[in-house]
């Protein structure tokens, strides 16, 4: 994006959510403007599964124990809801992303993982979902029984969301890409800046899985949740339906289709994003399972994702902050944001079109959730106390500082791949070699609230343990709720000798 721009809707995110949102809202006869801060399809909805279902897992359950059976129903029929929305949308709009009508299974191996599922296939049915318990399980290993959700769905994410931003683009719509949002002010209008241009809007909606700068304070109602998915060759028998266990570890099975090559999606192994962990080992357990399991083959792809997942376990849709008035989000989608996101994303095209929307209360940002309930499963509010921030040392010379000598240790052992936290000059300095072994500095201290960045050697990433931010190697933010890039930082000289192998 290169000019100032007037519209009716700003969204920012070109995810599932911003994009659903600005059709849904362009074809109300809105003028809108997407900004994606990278490509479509490179965010959190590009790396799922590509599961469309209300089935999750054990949600109803969940959600019914927290909130009641009434708040647990209207999410049921908001997801419900956006699966068909979903379906609808791929045959307007004629977009070839691989949709396929399938069931969808959570099964039980254990006796207590049983009970569990004929509680939630008796409490879904009564909510109104397509619920059905069955003993026939098309896995091909043997399981106790599952609950069915039969009529979902199934597709290629990257593809889906590349349809939707063509519907967008066009007619005094826009589609922007590598448009980075720096700044939002609430008003009339509400302004949007971008490092190309300014975006003036009567509202505006935040739709980037965190909302940048949190002035909602949705980190201390969410927290980040990362998972792991490897994709291994399939076996030649098809898998009839997409499935999740009840047992842990959890695993989260699918197949699909891409470019004539079949494989068998394996996701699982799942941490707070605070919490570290051998990443390799998590991503070995899950190929392990493929194998034994399933029959895969060998593993083709690889990746790892964040969610954002709301304590109370409902999604924020609504106004930014208490005192926002044409700045709204949708964010806390827990682990299922192609229903969450596109629910999300209609409740707000509703609410701006001036139309009711029966689920915009119960997913409301505004609420306050009911004392004592958020902790169903131990958790609890993470403030920024759980590890404190540091503060950031004020810049002292213009001069790049030379790495005391523990710091040249550190910088001679490091590989091609590998990245390390040096101080230098009083500044803590994420420094990572890349595959020629050349170093790459930046500020190691998080852009959110100050805690210091850790290297993620499989996604080449530093990743903030405190509330979950990412960034790349070279600094710049994909995941935050940090808004800014690491800044770069003098490039320390490397010690003479020879490259570690
Ligand atoms: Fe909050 Fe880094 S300090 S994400």
């Amino acid at each position: 994006m290169e000019t100032d721009l007037d519209v009716d809707v700003a969204v920012i995110g070109g995810g599932i959510a911003g994009l659903t949102a600005a059709l849904a809202l362009k074809c109300a006869g809105h003028k809108v403007a997407v900004l994606e801060a990278a490509r479509i399809g490179t965010g959190v909805t590009g790396h799922t599964t590509g599961k469309i279902t209300s089935l999750h897992r054990l949600v109803y359950t969940e959600l019914a124990d927290r909130h009641g059976p009434k708040v647990a129903g209207s999410y049921g029929q908001a997801n419900q809801a956006a699966v068909e929305h979903i379906a609808r949308v791929v045959a307007e709009e004629g977009i070839d992303c691989d949709f396929r009508r399938v069931s969808n299974y959570t099964y039980a191996e254990s006796d207590d993982a049983l009970a569990r599922i004929r509680d939630e296939a008796a409490l879904a049915g009564r909510l109104g979902l397509p619920s059905t318990f069955t003993s026939d399980v098309p896995l091909p290993f043997a399981v106790r029984g599952a609950l069915r959700f039969d009529h979902q769905a199934q597709f290629h994410a990257v593809k889906y969301l590349q349809g939707l931003a063509r519907a967008v683009d066009g007619s005094g719509c826009h589609v922007f890409e590598d448009t980075r949002v720096t700044a939002v002010r609430d008003g009339a209008p509400a302004v949007v800046e971008t490092g190309g241009g300014t975006v003036r809007a009567r509202e505006v909606i935040v739709a980037a899985n965190f909302p940048i700068g949190d002035p909602g304070l949705f980190a201390e109602r969410c927290y980040l949740h990362r998972s792991y998915i490897v994709a291994s060759q399939a076996p030649s028998a098809r898998l009839d339906g997409t499935f999740i266990s009840v047992d842990e570890p959890m695993r989260s099975i699918l197949a699909i289709d891409v470019d004539g090559s079949r494989y068998v999606l394996t996701g699982g192994e799942g941490h707070r994003a605070t919490e570290t962990g051998d990443a390799a080992l998590r991503y070995r357990r899950l190929e392990a399972f493929a194998r034994e399991r399933l029959g895969a083959g060998v593993t083709s792809f690889r990746w790892s994702t964040q969610d954002v997942m709301p304590l109370d376990g409902l999604p924020y849709v609504g106004t930014l902050s208490p005192t926002a008035a044409h700045v709204h989000v949708i964010t806390g989608l827990r682990k299922w944001g192609l229903t969450n996101g596109t629910a999300g994303a209609l409740i707000l095209a509703d609410t701006l079109s001036g139309r009711h929307n029966p689920w915009a209360a119960v997913f409301d940002t505004s609420r306050i959730s009911p004392a004592g309930r958020a902790g169903r499963e131990g958790q609890r509010l993470e403030p920024a106390e759980a590890a404190q921030p540091e503060t950031v040392p004020a810049e002292t010379s213009e001069q790049p500082e030379q790495p005391a000598q523990t710091e040249q240790t550190a910088l001679a052992g490091l590989r091609p791949g590998e990245g390390t936290v040096v101080e230098i000059g009083g500044h803590k300095t994420a420094v990572y070699a890349d595959d020629a072994g050349d170093l790459h500095a930046v500020s190691a201290i998080c852009t959110h609230l100050g805690c210091t960045v850790e290297f993620n050697a499989d996604d080449v990433t530093w990743d903030c343990p405190c509330h979950g931010s990412r960034f790349a190697a070279d600094g710049a933010v994909i995941q935050g709720p940090a808004a800014e890039d690491l800044g770069p930082r003098p490039l320390p000289s490397r010690p003479a000798g020879p490259l570690p192998g």
